[in-house]
């Protein structure tokens, strides 16, 4: 198991460029094998989350090459993919299993899908319920992977109006909806990434979207077309909050992606009174792109939106160590699934702040943290191999006098394989031991 040691380092400077997006990699390797014909990506995430979608599609008989961020996928068509002689090992990746379950739910072959420690706690109810209502069957254990799915299920179109704002089961449906017959509907309580229905259209597929509602119709198909991946905004997150707290900082972060259902942060961080700005905006292949400028920042603590809470879900972890530089209260409500993270985000977030002597407290759908100074750490901070804990916590030693260990790094692998040298070229000083 390793680990980061993050000695302090007060300036941060320089032209970065960010990974390729998680959740435009996953869904590329998946509509791209679904389409007739090659479909070239660049800019692909080499991260191990997305690594183990292109291992799936692989084993399913789908032709993919990579040179290491160009990968180019034979897709097999809609109805081409073959069994898999073994299990699907998904690793640490959510994405993966949820928007593949709507996938091989209507495959004319049993399959199973497991993954790690933390993927086999993490709810699959979610994706089962719909499906199942669809004609899929799917056996759990109990409501947690791994997934076995039956072959041969003719499925039906339904209309779903998801009880949680998520976008992996919002995408597991509509995938299931291509195979379906009819007109496949989903409502959603809230804005979500919309890459799916996006990626969709951009390969031909009709999606008709009407404010809250997206619905397809089964039976079309996809036709091959290139896929730029653009920098992901959750990988960048931790740059913007880096530069906000740096005592001396100035960066850019080049061609972000600025999807709307995905600027939350954003617009969290300007409340907060950062200084970012955008600059550049374009669209390249019906995605927005733009270069964000961030620097020094007096913060203030402020009380979240509600609304912006979906637009930002997987930048908390790193909102929270700018709220814990932030002068005053930051309170965060209606955030409840970050508790089904790759770790209880909520909690873990909060124990690693209390070992920094930031006062917080816990709600059950969010936390209350007061700004403070981050004080010598009392012990090592585990991030029970969440990624996103892990980088945060590094991040925070641009506001340390002390060094901070960081314990169970080793999942930065599965979003932001170059995390470290990336952070260590802008100025930070992080080792992995
Ligand atoms: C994702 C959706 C979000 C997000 C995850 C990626 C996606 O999950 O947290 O990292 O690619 O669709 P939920 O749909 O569970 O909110």
């Amino acid at each position: 198991m390793s680990k980061f040691i993050a000695k302090p380092a007060h300036s941060l400077s320089g032209s970065l460029k960010v990974p390729g997006d998680k959740s435009i990699s996953h869904r590329s390797i998946m509509l791209g094998s679904l389409a007739d014909g090659i479909t070239k990506v660049t800019g692909f995430l080499e991260g191990e989350d997305a690594l183990s979608t292109l291992k799936a599609f692989q084993a399913m008989g789908v032709k993919i090459e990579r040179e290491g961020d160009n990968v180019t996928i034979h897709g097999v068509g809609i109805n081409g993919l073959k069994k898999p002689s073994e299990p699907l090992d998904l690793g640490n990746s959510g994405t993966s299993i949820r928007l593949m379950s709507g996938i091989l739910a209507a495959q004319d072959f049993d399959c199973e899908l497991v993954g790690d420690e933390s993927l086999s706690k993490r709810p699959m109810g979610r994706v089962i319920s719909p499906l199942t209502e669809m004609g899929a069957v799917i056996d759990s254990n109990d409501g947690k992977p791994p997934l076995k799915i039956k072959g041969g299920q003719a499925l039906k179109g339904i209309t779903y109006d998801l009880p949680v704002a998520s976008a992996q089961v919002k995408s597991c449906v509509l995938l299931a909806g291509l195979y379906a017959q009819g007109q496949t509907c989903v409502t959603e309580p809230a804005p979500t990434r919309d890459h799916t229905e996006r990626m969709l259209k951009g390969l031909g597929y009709k999606v008709n979207v009407d404010d809250n509602k997206m619905c397809l119709t089964g039976g079309g198909k996809l036709t091959a077309t290139e896929i730029q991946v653009p920098s992901d905004i959750s990988s960048s997150a931790f740059f913007m909050v880096a530069a906000a707290i740096a005592p001396q900082a100035d960066v850019t972060l080049t061609g972000v992606n600025v999807n709307p259902t995905r600027t939350g942060v954003i617009n969290i961080l300007q409340l907060m009174g950062a200084n970012l700005t955008l600059s550049n905006e374009r669209e390249i292949g019906g995605e927005l792109l733009a270069d964000i400028r961030i620097q020094s920042s007096e913060l203030k603590g402020i009380q979240i939106p509600e609304d912006l809470v979906p637009l930002a879900i997987d930048e908390f972890p790193a909102v929270f160590i700018a709220a814990s530089c932030a002068q005053g209260e930051t309170v965060l409500t209606g955030a409840k699934e970050l508790r089904v993270k790759e770790s209880d985000r909520i909690q873990v977030m909060a124990d690693g702040l209390n070992i920094l002597g930031i006062k917080n407290e816990v709600l059950e759908d969010g936390i209350k943290i007061q700004g403070g100074v981050f004080q010598k750490p009392t012990d090592i901070i585990e991030s029970h191999h969440d990624h996103r804990i892990s980088m945060s916590f590094a991040v925070a030693s641009l506001r340390c006098n002390h060094p901070i260990e960081i314990n169970g790094v080793d999942n930065v692998m599965t979003s932001f394989p170059n995390f470290v040298e990336l952070a260590n070229s802008a100025g930070m000083d992080i080792t992995e031991v």
